[in-house]
């Protein structure tokens, strides 16, 4: 009987978090190039860090200090809103979205806010399944939002982050990716 292959399933890679700084820009607009159908044009990344005042963005970086993954945030009044999230397609699978959305939501806490919200493709399944660990929940749908297929948006949100339900769910989802990066990081 032929044995069957499957490939083992990619190492979970600890990342350093740091803030997006010019340095990274070059990199992070390669991924976001591989990463989304409509990028954002490069200025808009440099707009963001320059300009935007509201504007939270940060890097997941190798233990070569290569930009791996990114993700950016407004933060307007006690709400988040999630602009972008995004992995170097050769390293998804690893947890960097993961570390890199803990991230995101601690800085929320911290400084904080209130609820977090997001926008979503109906079929990007692996970011909603990412979303949903962390208690993300739809409220609403744009229809046709994205103009490349027509795609709705589904709005997510964690309404209050200071909700037991969600803090227990976040300390537990948090430590156990703490052991898994100790365990094979
Ligand atoms: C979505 C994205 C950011 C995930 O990045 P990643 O680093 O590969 O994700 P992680 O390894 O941290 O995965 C964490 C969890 O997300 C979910 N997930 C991620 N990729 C998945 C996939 N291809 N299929 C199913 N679930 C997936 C799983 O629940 C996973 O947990 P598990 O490994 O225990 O199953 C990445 O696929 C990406 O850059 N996509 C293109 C940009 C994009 O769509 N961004 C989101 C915009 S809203």
């Amino acid at each position: 009987m032929a044995l069957s292959h499957t490939a083992p399933a990619p190492l979970p890679l600890p990342v350093a978090i740091t803030p997006m700084a010019q340095e990274h820009l070059s990199e992070v607009y390669a991924i976001e190039i591989a990463a989304y159908p409509r990028p954002w044009p490069f200025k808009c990344f440099a707009d963001e860090l320059f300009r935007n005042k509201f504007a939270h963005y940060f890097v997941g970086l190798d233990n070569t200090g290569a930009v791996r993954g990114y993700a950016g945030m407004w933060m307007i009044h006690d709400e988040g809103h999630i602009t972008n999230i995004a992995v170097d397609p050769e390293w998804r699978r690893r947890k960097i979205a993961e570390q890199i959305l803990v991230h995101l939501i601690n800085h929320c806490m911290q400084r904080g806010m209130r609820s977090i919200f997001l926008e979503v493709r109906r079929y990007n399944l692996p970011a909603q399944m990412l979303y949903t660990r962390y208690k993300f929940t739809p409220v609403s749908v744009r229809e046709r939002y994205y103009a490349d297929n027509d795609e709705d948006a589904i709005i997510l949100r964690v309404q209050n982050l200071d909700a037991p339900v969600f803090r227990d769910n976040f300390d537990r989802q948090r430590r156990a990716l703490r052991v898994m990066l100790e365990q094979h990081g």
